[in-house]
């Protein structure tokens, strides 16, 4: 799919994943619509890197553990553009929390983490599906993390949440057919960004030593995969890992 003219919208936009998903997608040729939380600074950063390619944007600010907000983030986004064509899943919340410590996964932390990284994401999904089938070729790109295919991430809730919105990504996928694909990346660790530095230094260190290329996922990779699914035409229910090598997911 060419996606000069269509319209955008990714999650999170304000974080490092989502601004680096945000430009590529207008590289491409999309106008983008991206949304945060708290960080009004860091989406309008995000907006300008897309302004400054030629590209409309508009940032939004949505908590997506708030299904009202969701569905007015949606309408906001569909009038001001008129359409929307490729949804990016990317806003996610995590705190680092042993599995071993199981007294700490509270109750609270548990809803906080799957309410943002999974149901948001139907919600999303849910709300923008007529939009997406409109012209028979939307497309949804999940942002999960390897941490959703084995059990080793910031907490167990976050590995859940991860693990349940890449078995929704193949869910959608099946729901949304033949209008709309619906894709996934994993990422690994991601040195430098303000998730990653939520972790204690000798779990980054112990992830660069276990991958086989020596390095942890790139963002560049990751935001070239998103609009690599979002080009292409006949894959579904996918998931990409783009995590440095890691032997765990050489399978
Ligand atoms: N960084 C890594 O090492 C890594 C590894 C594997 C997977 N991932 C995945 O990659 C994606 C992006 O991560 P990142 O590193 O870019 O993280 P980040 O910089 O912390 O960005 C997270 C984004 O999610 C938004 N967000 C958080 N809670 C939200 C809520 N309740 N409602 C709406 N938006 C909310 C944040 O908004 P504000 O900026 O306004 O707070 C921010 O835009 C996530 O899905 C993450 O799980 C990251």
């Amino acid at each position: 799919m060419d996606l000069a003219g269509m319209v955008a919208f990714v999650t999170g936009g304000s974080g490092d994943v989502g601004a680096a998903v945000s430009r590529s997608l207008a590289s491409a040729g999309a106008d983008v619509a991206l949304s945060y939380v708290g960080n009004a600074d860091g989406a309008m950063r995000t907006a300008d890197a897309v302004q400054a390619l030629g590209k409309r944007a508009v940032a939004v600010q949505i908590d997506q553990r708030d299904p009202a907000a969701i569905d007015a983030a949606a309408r906001q986004v569909v009038e001001g553009f008129g359409r929307v064509d490729v949804l990016v899943n990317n806003a996610a919340w995590n705190i680092g929390i042993p599995f071993k410590d199981l007294d700490a996964l509270t109750a609270d932390v548990w809803d906080r983490v799957l309410e943002t990284n999974l149901r948001g994401p139907f919600l999303l999904s849910r709300a923008l599906a007529p939009h997406l089938r409109a012209h028979g070729c939307g497309r949804i790109v999940n942002i999960a993390s390897i941490g959703g295919l084995y059990p080793m991430s910031s907490s167990i809730a976050y590995s859940a949440s991860k693990a349940g919105l890449i078995h929704l990504t193949r869910c959608l996928a099946v729901a949304l057919a033949p209008d709309v694909t619906v894709n996934c990346v994993a990422p690994g660790l991601i040195e430098g960004t303000r998730m990653a530095k939520r972790l204690p230094p000798e779990v980054v260190d112990a992830v660069r030593e276990q991958v086989v290329l020596g390095r942890t996922a790139s963002i560049a990779d990751i935001a070239a995969q998103v609009v690599a699914f979002c080009r292409a035409e006949s894959v579904t229910g996918q998931v990409l890992v783009v995590d440095g090598g890691g032997p765990g997911c050489m399978r």
